[in-house]
């Protein structure tokens, strides 16, 4: 990836886009349908976010497909879930690869089906040179886990004697499944439900929240949309201070 610019203006439209994907089984309960139903209705709902997404100027889509938690989901629905990414490769490759997506798997690749990190080399080896748009799947991916492979990564370079320590910010960064990729500018969860549920952890840091009330099955253009419209209102600030604070209150701002 190229050199990252910096943050965006607070009136820009965010470049980087995370969505935790939520709502799959009570969108299939609400139907009286198999919860599998409603991961593939999930499908589509990603096949239609990542058309819609470039209209909206937004560089880097990354989505939660399945996290390190979800194991402990019953055997038929981990095997559901898995089967997703197969039907997902299997349809869309061909036409994210035309359209000049670079699709990128974070998480650990160790504990999946071999045939599951075949499909995904595969997939990260044939979109590779694309540069117009940056599709990350987190799957079998987990915030925490992600900052101690980076932690250990490091450490075994200073015991390989490839690095120095201390350890410091910028490092740990580079070490992370996300280095690369632009900054997170906000994290969307659809459903209502509002909590990050392990997903970036790091990259949070300084992303703005969205929660939306609409289950993911049913997301797409008008959800994007939405997004962007409640992040061009924000203010970021990044731990600092904005003018329009200092000269609406100029005695607090001196304070
Ligand atoms: C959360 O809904 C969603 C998931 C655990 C899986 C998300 C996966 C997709 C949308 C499919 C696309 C993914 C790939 C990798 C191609 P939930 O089951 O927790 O729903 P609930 O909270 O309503 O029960």
């Amino acid at each position: 990836m190229p050199a990252e610019p910096p943050h965006s203006a607070p009136t820009d439209g965010p470049r980087h886009v995370a969505v935790i994907m939520d709502g799959n089984g009570r969108w299939a309960a609400a139907r009286g349908l198999p919860r599998a139903m409603g991961h593939r209705e999930g499908v589509k709902a990603l096949k239609r976010t990542v058309q819609a997404a470039p209209r909206f100027g937004i560089r880097c889509l990354t989505v939660f497909g399945f996290s390190t938690e979800n194991w402990s989901r019953p055997p038929e629905e981990v095997s559901d879930l898995m089967g997703l990414v197969r039907s997902y490769v299997a349809s869309d490759l061909r036409r994210l690869e035309r359209e000049g997506v670079r699709v990128r798997v974070l998480g650990r690749r160790t504990g999946l089906p071999a045939d599951i990190v075949a499909i995904i080399d595969h997939a990260e080896a044939t979109t590779a040179h694309n540069d117009k748009f940056l599709l990350q799947v987190a799957f079998n991916y987990g915030g925490r886990a992600d900052i101690v492979d980076a932690a250990q990564r490091h450490i075994e370079a200073v015991l390989a004697g490839r690095a120095t320590g201390p350890l410091d910010e910028e490092t740990l960064g580079l070490g992370l499944s996300t280095a690369g990729s632009p900054p997170v500018d906000v994290i969307v969860r659809t459903s209502g439900e509002q909590r990050l549920s392990n997903f970036l952890l790091w990259e949070a840091a300084y992303a703005e929240l969205v929660y939306q009330n609409v289950l993911w099955p049913d997301y797409g253009e008008d959800g994007l949309a939405d997004v962007v419209e409640q992040y061009r209102n924000r203010d970021r600030r990044f731990g600092g201070r904005t003018a329009p604070v200092e000269a609406a209150a100029p005695a607090l701002a001196a304070g």
